[in-house]
């Protein structure tokens, strides 16, 4: 753990500079708008220890795969999100001397991310060595209402000088990744253009070639009025920069604004990106940084009407929890079904930028409470689109037929990861892009995905359970063997008790969406048929024989299910046990010890009942969870938060709260020691469920919104919005009441703690 910063309802905020924190501080302070994003690294100079990242969704570089033991099925590559040409940069000197952070003394340092308006603030005194002092408040954003800009307002008041101060702009493609396997550049240069104060680099990555124009325009005023000096330029391979000399004395303030536009050729045609990135500064630089700036932060308040969730008595909760949703909402904006959500998202390196199943069985769920539809519809489309690399990678490892194996880690729809009992084992992947589908439809009422692209997807998975599994002639029951559960402390084990269930609900869930597409809507099931080869009898046929078959491993005794085959042999002592100093055990023990050991890194067993509850009664859930929780060491962040979710409905209030904690300030107090990295953007999603699933008790049963609530006793009320079918509906709780707001213009129909009441337009209720 690591507390050093302020808690504040509305904003993250650091005072003091403690170089140790600079690299934990560059993930949590990250900007993004959907598009592009980057940690909050410093304008001007730092040779500090720095972890440098500007990205671009959708940019990304197959970096050659490098492993000890090559096995067949391998991919080729590793996906990796690119470090994207760095255009936040301003050096700055005075007189002789380089503003550096490392170098110069510093008093007042201060960065706020503000997050109800969506931008990040510096401020801080420097003294150079002959006593020249300045103060600098560097302001940007990354404009959620124009998706290829970026805005810097830099200003520098002279405290004590009699010199000149030199400002130097620069756009630098000249960038690595720190992950780089082969320590390799991605970047080649194509074309520099420039004039005084504007210049366009435009660069393409190795091997993928996407081209990249970044370009930035600045104006530089000296106590209010712009001042048009001679630009010096410093241009060199894949680097240009302008220099602006400018004599100060002591009180002149001086300000600049940068103003950065990347456009990429995913979007526009190669040949108009500097076109494009020119039309986009033309329209900053006529607007002006205020009227930008005031555009962004509307758009973020209204973000926030939508996805806020407030806590009286409890700052540090208030905080966390606005910082996890701000978090998504600058990851992810749903506008492009091409994008996706990394688990760092743009707040580094690790996982690669890439789609895990996180999205499916986190995100989605978060979106669609929070945005419009479309948003959701357009994650699931992503997966849509990459069905037939999915029946191409099913196709790799042996799979025929139609059948698709969705990649544990992609960019692009191919797999791109190599430990062989992730990328070939962990299949319940599979499961979680068809329950997102399910996930979708209840949550939506939209029907029409399924019949327009869902049940395709639905059958060629269903194909794929189908050649997964085998008869064992000693069961007399179908199998799943080889696979690696959500739990990822164990490898290669057979019938894991969460894969088995999720592939048996897949084809019954396909079974019965082929019914009702072909009832429903059966020109386009006949086009589907035709499309895929689809040969009801033998195929759907086979499928019932496994629904109704599959072995589902269970202890008699203990009556539980079985996380495994012979789960039971290893010896049972509760995590709590376990002394503090070994733990994290991913970090202090042998891999081979872990494996042999009972600790259970995430929900597994539990990641089911949670998925599942409505097919299982209480006192199930409730024997697995006593038997599971204990030996769960939440060594995942997307763990906690289902255990907070199923403890809070078991009335396991404390338990739940003290669970909630581990995922609220998870990266803002890092927990894991490891917030330096990243963020855990897609447990952040988790972290929104605990509250609004787990104390408010929110479900969709039969399309119908039902909450159960409850108040922490460490709060004093909590009040959440969700976006419910086109409906605005706030729900408060205080424990004496929960009142809910239907802000919508029609009469909702709501059903809390059991019984059902109806709301009037615009109207609240309180429920006692
Ligand atoms: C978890 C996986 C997850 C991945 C990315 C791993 O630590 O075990 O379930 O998909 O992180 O978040």
């Amino acid at each position: 753990m690591n507390e050093y910063l302020k808690h504040d309802e509305w904003c993250i905020i650091e005072e003091g500079f403690n170089p140790e924190n600079q690299r934990s501080s560059e993930s949590i302070f990250s900007l993004g708008n959907g598009h592009i994003g980057q940690r909050a690294n410093f304008e001007e100079q730092y040779s500090g220890d720095t972890l440098q990242g500007n990205y671009i969704a959708g940019i990304y570089y197959p970096d050659k795969t490098k492993v000890g033991w090559w096995k067949n099925g391998y991919p080729e590559y590793f996906a990796k999100v690119l470090n994207a040409p760095n255009w936040i940069g301003i050096n700055i000197l005075v007189g002789k001397q380089e503003l550096d952070l490392a170098k110069v003394k510093i008093k007042n340092f201060r960065r706020v991310l503000n997050m109800k308006e969506g931008y990040l603030e510096r401020s801080f005194y420097a003294e150079f060595s002959n006593e020249q002092a300045i103060e600098v408040t560097a302001k940007r954003f990354l404009s959620i209402t124009q998706n290829e800009l970026g805005c810097i307002k830099y200003q520098i008041r002279c405290v004590n000088i009699d010199d000149t101060i030199t400002i130097e702009p620069y756009i630098d493609a000249d960038v690595i990744n720190e992950d780089a396997n082969y320590n390799e550049k991605f970047w080649e240069e194509v074309d520099i253009e420039s004039r005084p104060g504007e210049a366009y680099l435009t660069a393409k990555t190795k091997k993928l070639d996407f081209y990249v124009c970044t370009s930035m325009k600045f104006s530089i005023e000296k106590n209010n009025t712009e001042i048009k000096n001679t630009v010096k330029e410093n241009k060199r391979k894949k680097y240009l920069s302008q220099r602006v000399s400018v004599d100060c004395k002591t009180d002149d303030v001086i300000t600049i604004y940068k103003y950065a536009s990347i456009t990429h050729s995913e979007n526009h045609d190669k040949e108009q990106l500097t076109i494009a990135a020119h039309n986009n500064l033309e329209s900053a630089t006529e607007k002006g940084f205020n009227q930008l700036f005031t555009e962004h932060a509307n758009a973020w308040k209204k973000k926030w009407t939508t996805s806020d969730i407030e806590i009286e008595g409890d700052v540090a909760g208030q905080q966390g929890i606005r910082f996890n949703i701000f978090q998504l909402n600058q990851t992810y904006t749903g506008d492009d079904e091409r994008l996706n959500i990394g688990p760092k998202g743009f707040t580094g390196e690790k996982y690669g930028g890439s789609t895990y199943w996180d999205t499916e069985a986190y995100c989605l769920p978060f979106y669609l409470r929070t945005s419009e539809q479309q948003v959701a519809k357009n994650l699931l489309l992503y997966r849509y689109r990459h069905l037939p690399k999915a029946i191409e990678n099913a196709g790799k490892l042996g799979f025929k037929d139609g059948a698709a194996l969705y990649p544990m880690v992609t960019m692009n729809g191919e797999e791109c990861h190599n430990e062989w009992e992730i990328t070939f084992e962990e299949i319940h992947r599979n499961g979680a892009i068809a329950y997102a589908i399910y996930n979708y439809t209840r949550y939506t009422g939209d029907e029409s995905y399924i019949e327009d692209y869902g049940l395709e997807v639905l059958i060629a998975i269903s194909r794929f359970w189908a050649q997964r599994v085998n008869f064992s002639q000693e069961k007399k029951q179908y199998v799943i063997l080889g696979v690696t559960g959500p739990n990822e402390y164990e490898n290669n084990v057979n019938n894991n008790w969460y894969t088995n269930t999720i592939a048996r609900w897949c084809l019954d869930y396909t079974l019965k969406m082929i019914t009702k597409v072909q009832t429903e809507a059966p020109e386009k099931y006949k086009k589907l048929k035709e499309k895929i080869h689809f040969n009801e009898l033998k195929e759907a046929g086979k499928w019932t024989n496994i629904v109704d078959n599959i072995y589902i491993p269970e202890d008699e005794d203990l009556n539980i299910f079985l996380q495994q085959d012979g789960f039971l042999d290893k010896e049972i002592i509760p995590a709590e046990n376990l002394d503090p100093e070994q733990r994290p055990i991913n970090q202090k023990w042998s891999w081979d010890r872990i494996l042999r050991s009972c600790y259970i890194k995430q929900a597994d067993v539990l990641q089911g009942l949670f998925f599942f509850e409505d097919h299982y009664d209480e006192d199930t859930i409730k024997r697995n969870f006593d038997f599971y929780e204990p030996l769960t060491v939440h060594e995942s962040s997307l763990s906690p938060c289902v255990h907070t979710i199923l403890a809070a409905k078991l009335g396991y209030k404390e338990q739940a709260y003290e669970l909630y904690l581990r995922t609220a300030r998870l990266d803002l107090d890092d927990y894991n020691n490891e917030v330096n990295q990243g963020l855990h953007i897609t447990s952040m999603a988790g972290t929104y469920l605990s509250i609004v699933e787990g104390f408010g008790g929110m479900r969709i049963k039969n399309g119908e919104l039902h909450f159960n609530p409850f108040l922490p006793p460490q709060w004093n009320k909590y009040s959440f919005i969700v976006k419910f079918r086109g409906k605005l509906i706030k729900v408060e709780v205080t424990n004496e009441k929960t009142i809910v707001y239907n802000q919508h213009n029609e009469k909702i129909k709501v059903i809390v703690h059991g019984l059902d009441y109806s709301i009037n337009a615009h109207e609240s209720l309180e429920i006692r």
